[in-house]
């Protein structure tokens, strides 16, 4: 049997970060389920799709190759046999992402690829839905959540340390975080929730190595 932790938790609560250090010192796989998101919505875009429009996501689904493999324990995603894991991390992507992560079509298509993973290797999975629908029997699941002015406090240093001449204005990040926010905890199917066997950890005022040693802690415990 496998081990499988979940991490949950709104955009900019530091999940990703924070999960990529922990897979490296636990040697577990690190699954990014909102990169497999953000790359169907990058072809959905490259498809001139910006619409939720089911019946026309259906008919590019359809004709999509999709992979998720890994490379010395980075996952790769490659749709159609582009490799596009650094291409969708783009602000025109993210928003997107939201409004498709809401179709019913788009999450059936992914949610298999999810949980096979995990039933292959040990994983460290993060997104909205682990432990409520992806993998409701892991052995230890972590709900992350900061603030909404310390996550959008977050981006914008992201963002200028990828390039220090962008003009940013940090209120409209705040509200992009939280119409993000907005859909993601009230859309109709798998919606982002704090189930009831999840430990809370609001990551507001620690560093990313505190909140990494608070979840290792709580993992080592649950599962040595
Ligand atoms: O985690 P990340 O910000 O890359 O996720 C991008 C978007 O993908 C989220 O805002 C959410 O709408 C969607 N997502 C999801 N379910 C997941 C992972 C991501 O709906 N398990």
């Amino acid at each position: 049997m496998y081990i499988s932790i979940a991490i949950d938790g709104p955009a900019g609560s530091g999940k990703s970060t924070i999960t990529k250090k922990l897979a490296e010192q636990l040697n577990y796989n690190y699954v990014d389920t909102g990169a497999m998101y953000r790359a169907l919505t990058y072809n959905f875009i490259v498809n001139n799709l910006t619409e939720l429009d089911e019946e026309k996501i259906n008919i590019i689904l359809s004709n999509t190759t999709f992979k998720v493999y890994f490379d010395n324990f980075k996952q790769i995603v490659e749709v159609n046999d582009e490799d596009v894991t650094d291409k969708i991390r783009t602000p025109e992507v993210s928003n997107y992402t939201s409004l498709f992560a809401q179709s019913k079509n788009v999450r059936n298509f992914l949610i298999n690829i999810q949980r096979d993973l995990a039933k292959e290797n040990n994983v460290i999975m993060d997104g909205r839905d682990i432990a409520s629908v992806v993998l409701p029997n892991a052995n230890v699941k972590i709900y992350l959540t900061a603030s909404v002015e310390e996550r959008a406090t977050r981006r914008y240093k992201e963002l200028l340390q990828s390039d220090s001449s962008l003009k940013i204005d940090i209120e409209e990040i705040k509200k992009s975080i939280e119409e993000r926010d907005y859909q993601d905890k009230n859309r109709e199917i798998a919606p982002l929730v704090l189930v009831d066997d999840a430990i809370k950890v609001d990551t507001t005022k620690y560093s990313i190595e505190e909140v990494v040693e608070i979840i290792k802690k709580i993992i080592l415990e649950k599962v040595s």
